[in-house]
């Protein structure tokens, strides 16, 4: 987590209500003065920084990670608004076991800056995607996504703000289907068990009769 930390917020107050029936062990961010360090304190949630330059390699900076979430006894690693690629040492020791968000609609527009690229590449529709962590960028399995309009007047903000709406919606409810032992990985699908009936709607922008 590096960011200000309303993902991490949203996560906190989802298992505070009971909607997901766990607890977050432990938060780590990069960032000494991220919000997102705050908001544990005041919950009473054990917060560590882990300083990226005092390791010689990205590998060394994650096995000391590994070592602090396993100290924790963490199952389930969530990035929220983590803006670090994980290694394959961070990744082998959490398997199918660490989960991201991020603000686009994957495949479309990994990586940085995403939704200036959905604006400046003309898509009338972005969203955001909750997927597990695998090696590549941005490229893991898909658990949940939401779809949001771009509008014609759409600024970074204006559209960042839209998207992070869905992503407080839609990342706790893949930490409750995680916590449920619902996912299960078949390739490069997740499938939810017992299935879900979703509703066979259209969004079409600019609408028909337009
Ligand atoms: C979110 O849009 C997240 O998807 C992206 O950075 C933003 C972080 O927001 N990676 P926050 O720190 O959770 O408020």
């Amino acid at each position: 987590m590096s960011g200000s930390g309303s993902n991490l917020q949203s996560i906190i107050d989802n298992t505070n209500s009971g909607y997901i029936d766990a607890g977050v062990a432990v938060v780590i961010s990069n960032v000494a003065d991220a919000y997102g360090l705050e908001r544990a304190r005041l919950h009473d949630i054990p917060a560590k920084v882990v300083d990226f330059l005092s390791f010689p390699t990205r590998e060394d900076y994650d096995s000391h990670i590994v070592g602090i979430l396993n100290s924790h006894e963490v199952d389930l690693v969530i990035l929220a608004g983590y803006m670090k690629v994980v290694t394959k040492v961070f990744i082998d020791a959490f398997r199918n076991r660490i989960i991201n968000i991020h603000p686009a609609l994957l495949p479309s527009f990994p990586g940085l800056h995403v939704q200036q690229k959905a604006i400046d590449n003309g898509a009338k529709f972005s969203g955001c995607t909750v997927h597990f962590v695998d090696e590549g960028v941005d490229t893991g399995p898909i658990i949940a996504q939401a779809v949001v309009p771009v509008l014609d007047d759409d600024t970074h903000d204006t559209l960042a703000a839209r998207i992070l709406i869905q992503e407080h919606k839609i990342f706790p409810m893949a930490v409750r289907l995680y916590a449920q032992g619902r996912l299960k990985i078949q390739g490069r699908r997740v499938v939810i068990t017992p299935p879900v009936s979703v509703a066979d709607e259209v969004l079409i922008n600019p609408p028909l009769n337009t």
